[in-house]
This record gives structure tokens, C-alpha cells and sequence, in this order.
């Protein structure tokens, strides 16, 4: 692999998927994993990340010399730049020249292996208080900027890189090239980490894994979850069986897009559970949404742990071939950030079959461990897993349950879902799917105002709609959908949907409100 060692900044893993978007698999390592431990992962190349300090600072983290001895390529950006030129006997100053935003760059050598093929003039991204104003010796400096001398040098000899700036953002005008000439030309990688080859490997790893033994796998409807089943299907076939609990909190044509789409591209054995009756009987009357939770969530380990243990019991005979495994659709952010590569103490429980009992204990099938979510994407497509599937937003596993302020009832979940159907039909046509991160749409079932339509008074209750951009669902921005589309939507949905005489936009930002009303 190409090893991200993190400084400890949030860049560590956009720079993994900039590697990753280069066609050249990476992983993530904190900066305090010992250099010995780094070189016996035999890595390709290592990439140092920026960080918050100053090289300077107490505590700030340091750069072990050795792993720039250890015949590795190594390309520093940033801090990292700095850390290497330290570890080099350069010399880091603080000029009162700090640089922060997009900065013009004079590149001094477009033939140099980073810059080769770009103009001598480039827009970077800066963000560095403190300037290298000496070269470590041996090192060719290849662009300068106002406030940075150094700000790229090369040493073709020892395979050493480094930039001041951040070639990781967008902002960083040709930062994509500068790292693929790294990968590519420098430390001369072969961008062979592809969707096929990715697809492949998996597919190899999950027979390792799985052998004869038989797989079970809780589909949602989700990304994540559907193409780690369409992977295990591909990898075992007829030893997985999937289960999908239809709890009725779901939106309009999603339960058809699991049972038909999904089983028609993939030929995975499905097991749908109808259990539209009992999570309605189960919430009736509750309106508080902590509540609302609960018992979704205890109804669905309910639901899955039954359906489990007929699966289990029709193979009961079968000693060979036991019900061995359970699929989860864990990605690699969540695993970088509880802390590990390795151990599946580290991993996160997943909401949907954390409760199993004890009895039925399986082994955890996670094949998309090391996959960012774009990725997941670009799998699923090339599993040929249905486009509406791979493209959809977020959707919370209470589902529509958690999206009407009141208590749950039939007739409300279908007033929900006709409003959310046109909202969701207005803004795919309008060609906003992929700029919005998700939009919910809330039904304020416990409000009524006074409207007109026709001739007649209406008493009717609001929408509200819930679109926001996001990077990772954390914090959250309205999203200012253009006021066409809303107006659209607004007459749409007040047209058709009877129970509606008013649609409202919510343009509160994460913090202070959550995604979701509940
Ligand atoms: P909030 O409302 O906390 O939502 O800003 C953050 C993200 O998480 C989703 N969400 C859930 N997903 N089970 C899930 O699988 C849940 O109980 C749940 N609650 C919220 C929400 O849609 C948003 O993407």
C-alpha cells in the first residue's frame, strides 16, 4: 500500500481517497506508529500529511529521520513538508510571512518530476504560518511563492518529494497532477487499484473467508449494505441469504427497489419479513421520538433475530455447512477512526443486529473495510447493483417513523410519502441529487393551520423540507435550492396531496439543528 502517515490534522483521509482517486491503494497511519512498523507493511510509497502545529511546538509531532532512509518514496505536504525538512537538517523559520488560502505558485522547473507537463504559474492552497527558507542539502527547490521561498523541492536520487501547500483540496489548481506525478513518476506505482480489480480482490478474500460455510446478511435497502451483499453474492452465491425487514417505515417504491431491482441485477437469495403490522401496533399512540427509537430498533433485532433463527434452524442438519457469518457493511472511515487497521474489537456496532443474542453468535463478514464511500459506489456499479440504489442519499434506519412530529399512523405515513415522493421526483429532475447531501421531508402531524383552496377554508397540516450539504453528516449547511424548484415542489405538494395546505423550507444549519426533526 501507500501509507497516509497522519499528523494529526482531518486531511489524513481525503489525501487516502486522492491516492485512492489516483488509481493507487492507501491506507492511513498515525504518525506515532514506529518506523519499523511502517517499512514492514513493505509500502509502496509513504505520504506525510499536514497537521495543526508548528514544528516548533511543544509536543508537536516529529518526523522519525529513519523512514526517510528506508528506500521508501516519500512525499510531505505542508506539515509534513516541514517535519521532512527538520528531519533533514534544513532549516523552518518563522518569517511573519504566513500564507493561508489560494496563493499564486511560480513553478521554477516544469520538467521536474512533480510539475512535469504543468504551467509555470499555479494557484496552491496554503495554510502554514512558519516557511522552510533552507533546502536540506541535496534537495532541488522547484517553486517558490511570496512567502515561501522553499515551497516544493525534489531529490530524484533518494526519491524525496515534498510541497508547502495542500495538493489534496480542489483548490490546489493541479494538486491531483503534482500527486499523481508523485505515485506515478516518482516513485513510479502502477495505478491498478481499479473498480474490476478491487471487485476481484474482495471477491478472493470473502471465499478465503467464508468457505463452505453459509452467510446471512440484513439488507436496509442502503448503499453500504446492498453492495456487501452483492459482493458476498458474487464471491459464494447460493450460501448467503439476505434478509430485508419491511417495517413500512420506508418511502414510496423503496421496499420494490430491494425486492425486484436489486434481486433481478444480483440473483441474491432474498427473504423479505412483512412486519408492516407489527411496528404500526408497536409505536401507536407514541409521539415522543426517543421513544419512537426504541422501539423501532427493538422491533427490528426482534423481527431479524426470528428470521435469523429459521435460517438457522432449516440448516440445522447440515453440520458441514453451518450459518457461520453475518455481513456488515463497516467502511474504512469508520474504521481509521476507532482507531485501528487490525482487531474487530475496534469496529463499531452497526444499529441494525447489535442486539442479536447470544445464541446465535456469528462471525463478521465486512468487505468493505477498506473502502471509502465513493468507492462503495464505484463497486456497486461495476456489481451492476441499480443506479438507485447506489445513488441514494442517507436515509435513517427508523425511517420515516422519525419524520412525522406525532404519533405514527397509517394514514399519516401515506400523506408523508406521497409529499416526499414529489419532492424527491422535483429534485432529481431539477438535477440536484448529487448537490444535496439528503432531504428530508417532515410531516408536522400535530399541526394544523388555516388555509384556502378553491372556494373552501382547509385546516391542513405543513411539510417542511430538510435539504442540506454535508461532507459526512457531522455538521450541515441548508442547502439554498433554487426557488423554482421549491415553488414546484410547494404547488405540487399541495395540489396532490389533500391532507397538505402548506410546505415550509427549514434553513437552520447543523449545529444548532439536527438533520432529522426527531
Ligand atoms: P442527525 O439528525 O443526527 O442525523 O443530524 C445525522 C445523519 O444520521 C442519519 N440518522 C440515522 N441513521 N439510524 C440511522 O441509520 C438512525 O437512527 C439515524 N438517525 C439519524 C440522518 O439521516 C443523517 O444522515
Amino acid at each position: 500500500p501507500v501509507l497516509v502517515v497522519d499528523f494529526g490534522a482531518q486531511y489524513a483521509q481525503l489525501i487516502a481517497r486522492r491516492v485512492r482517486e489516483a488509481n493507487v491503494y492507501s491506507e492511513v497511519v498515525p504518525h506515532s506508529m514506529p518506523v519499523a512498523e511502517m517499512l514492514a507493511k513493505d509500502p509502496a510509497a509513504i505520504v506525510l500529511s499536514g497537521g495543526p502545529s508548528s514544528v516548533y511546538e511543544e509536543g508537536a509531532p516529529s518526523l522519525d529521520p529513519a523512514l526517510l532512509k528506508g528506500g521508501v518514496p516519500v512525499f510531505g505536504m505542508c506539515y509534513g513538508f516541514q517535519a521532512m525538512v527538520q528531519a533533514l537538517g534544513g532549516t523552518v523559520a518563522k518569517t511573519g510571512l504566513g500564507e493561508y488560502g489560494a496563493t499564486p505558485a511560480r513553478v521554477t522547473d516544469t520538467a521536474s518530476v512533480l510539475f512535469n507537463g504543468q504551467p509555470d504559474e499555479q494557484s496552491v492552497w496554503m495554510s502554514h504560518g512558519d516557511s522552510v527558507t533552507g533546502a536540506p542539502e541535496g534537495m532541488r527547490v522547484t517553486a517558490s511563492t511570496a512567502g515561501a521561498p522553499v515551497a516544493a523541492f525534489e531529490d530524484d536520487e533518494r526519491r524525496l518529494y515534498g510541497v508547502q501547500w495542500h495538493p489534496e483540496v480542489m483548490h490546489s489548481t493541479f494538486g491531483q497532477r503534482v500527486l499523481e506525478n508523485f505515485l506515478w513518476r516518482g516513485a513510479g506505482i502502477e495505478g491498478d487499484w481499479t473498480a474490476a480489480n478491487v471487485v476481484d480482490e474482495l471477491v478472493e478474500a470473502i471465499r478465503q473467508q467464508v468457505g463452505e460455510s453459509r452467510v446471512l446478511c440484513a439488507l436496509s435497502g442502503g448503499v453500504d449494505s446492498s453492495v456487501a451483499a452483492a459482493l458476498v453474492q458474487k464471491a459464494v452465491g447460493d450460501q448467503l441469504t439476505c434478509v430485508f425487514v419491511d417495517h413500512g417505515l420506508l418511502r414510496a417504491g423503496e421496499a420494490e427497489q430491494v425486492e425486484k431491482d436489486f434481486v433481478d441485477a444480483t440473483g441474491v437469495d432474498l427473504v423479505v419479513v412483512d412486519a408492516k403490522d407489527q411496528f404500526l401496533s408497536a409505536l401507536a399512540g407514541v409521539s415522543d421520538p426517543e421513544e419512537k427509537r426504541k422501539i423501532i430498533g427493538r422491533e427490528f433485532i426482534r423481527v431479524f433475530e426470528q428470521a435469523a433463527r429459521d435460517i438457522v434452524g432449516e440448516h440445522r442438519g447440515d453440520n458441514d455447512h453451518p450459518v457461520e457469518f453475518l455481513v456488515q457493511g463497516t467502511l474504512y472511515p469508520d474504521v481509521v477512526e476507532s482507531g485501528g487497521g487490525t482487531g474487530a474489537a475496534n469496529i463499531k456496532s452497526h444499529h441494525n443486529v447489535g442486539g442479536l443474542p447470544e445464541d446465535l453468535q456469528f462471525k463478521l463478514v465486512e468487505p468493505l473495510r477498506s473502502l471509502f464511500k465513493d468507492e462503495v459506489r464505484q463497486v456497486g456499479l461495476e456489481l451492476g447493483v441499480p443506479e438507485g440504489i447506489v445513488w441514494r442519499q442517507p436515509f435513517p434506519g427508523p425511517g420515516l417513523g422519525i419524520r412525522i412530529v406525532g404519533d405514527v399512523t397509517a394514514e399519516r405515513l401515506e400523506v408523508l410519502r406521497a409529499a416526499d415522493a414529489i419532492a424527491r421526483e422535483e429534485l432529481t429532475a431539477a438535477g440536484l441529487d448529487r448537490d444535496i447531501w439528503q432531504c428530508p421531508v417532515v410531516l408536522l402531524a400535530d399541526v394544523r393551520s388555516v388555509g384556502v383552496q378553491g372556494d373552501g377554508r382547509t385546516y391542513g397540516h405543513p411539510i417542511v423540507l430538510r435539504p442540506v450539504s454535508s461532507e459526512d453528516a457531522m455538521t450541515a449547511d441548508w442547502t439554498r435550492v433554487p426557488y423554482d424548484v421549491l415553488a414546484k415542489i410547494s404547488t405540487r405538494i399541495t395540489n396532490e396531496v389533500r391532507e397538505v395546505n402548506r410546505v415550509v423550507l427549514d434553513v437552520t444549519s447543523k449545529p444548532p439543528g439536527t438533520i432529522e426533526w426527531e
